[in-house]
């Protein structure tokens, strides 16, 4: 899928932003049954910038919480099959050439208002940001909020999109919990790479896929030694990896071990806390099903100098 975010402020989220837009954009091109690769730009801005894009775009002489642009005109509303043939028909203006993508169009979101409004009505940031996205997403398939019918139409389809992924206006739920298409492909990559794990003392193979913030995949396997000290988690591995690279910031890091639950051991979790942020994800497969957690949550109150 493509998901393309261009952060084009100094104002900062203090959580997993990123996470939270892929998740929400995912479920929500699911929630559709959209039946093709889909692309999708999103710009995370401040209010200045997105008073001058409401003045020129839509002539509002404001600044707002989001901006959608879709890049389609359905016959109906989130149906795909509607406008089958003449997405098809006329591939070259609806489709990415170099990836195949289906344009869904653009989003703009400002920081600000999102701190703004999660204080207004009294939920985490992380809630108003995947409120906005979903909202967003409704306007790139085509449905709008003219009348009070189909704003509550509107509504009720985003909301279903944030209670698939367990992010419930009261309950205020600090990750979302339902693996994202991204969560498994990183999943993938680390069963690939236990493949390669060296470990004939435990018998105990572990996979590591990780990615950073400059979007490179890493992947490591555990590696044993005769003297069982100088053994090398898979996590490390693909850790050392990426550092040794010139990478500095990993964003998400996935575990699996071929006969068990591969919750990582503590010296990985405080290698982890030195190139992660206490909201980054790590993904943990325990009983075949993705486990999502935040590296605070399995590394409270982390050794830090
Ligand atoms: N192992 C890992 O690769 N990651 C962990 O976080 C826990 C342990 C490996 C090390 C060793 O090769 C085997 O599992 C048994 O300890």
């Amino acid at each position: 899928m493509g998901i393309y975010i261009e952060y084009e402020t100094d104002k900062k989220f203090d959580f997993s932003y990123e996470d939270v837009i892929r998740s929400v954009i995912d479920e929500a091109l699911n929630y559709v049954s959209c039946p093709y690769k889909a692309e999708v730009n999103v710009t995370i801005t401040d209010n200045e910038t997105i008073h001058e894009i409401n003045k020129e775009y839509r002539n509002v002489d404001s600044a707002t919480d989001v901006l959608s642009f879709p890049g389609l005109e359905y016959v109906t509303a989130g149906d795909f099959k509607s406008i089958k043939s003449e997405l098809e028909n006329n591939y070259e203006d609806y489709f990415n050439l170099d990836t195949d993508e289906l344009m869904l169009g653009d989003i703009v979101v400002s920081v600000e208002k999102v701190y703004e409004q999660a204080t207004k009505y009294g939920h985490s940031p992380l809630r108003e940001l995947a409120f906005l996205v979903a909202h967003s997403m409704m306007h790139l398939f085509g449905y709008d909020h003219m009348t009070e019918l189909e704003a509550k139409e509107m509504e009720g389809k985003q909301e279903e999109v944030l209670q698939r992924l367990g992010i419930s206006r009261d309950v205020d739920i600090k990750l979302i919990n339902k693996a994202t298409s991204e969560d498994i492909a990183l999943m993938k990559e680390a069963r690939k790479a236990m493949k390669n794990s060296y470990s004939p003392y435990s018998k105990f193979p572990v996979g590591a896929a990780l990615i950073t913030d400059s979007g490179k995949i890493f992947t490591g396997c555990n590696i044993e030694n005769a003297s069982y000290g100088a053994t090398n988690c898979a996590e490390r591995t693909a850790i050392f990896k990426a550092v040794s690279e010139g990478e500095r910031k990993i964003r998400k890091i996935a575990i699996v071990a071929k006969k068990g639950d591969a919750y990582p051991c503590g010296i990985c979790r405080q290698v982890m806390s030195e190139f992660m942020d206490k909201n980054d994800i790590v993904l943990v497969e325990v009983n075949k099903e993705i486990k999502r957690f935040r590296l605070e949550e399995i590394l409270p109150f982390a050794f830090e100098l």
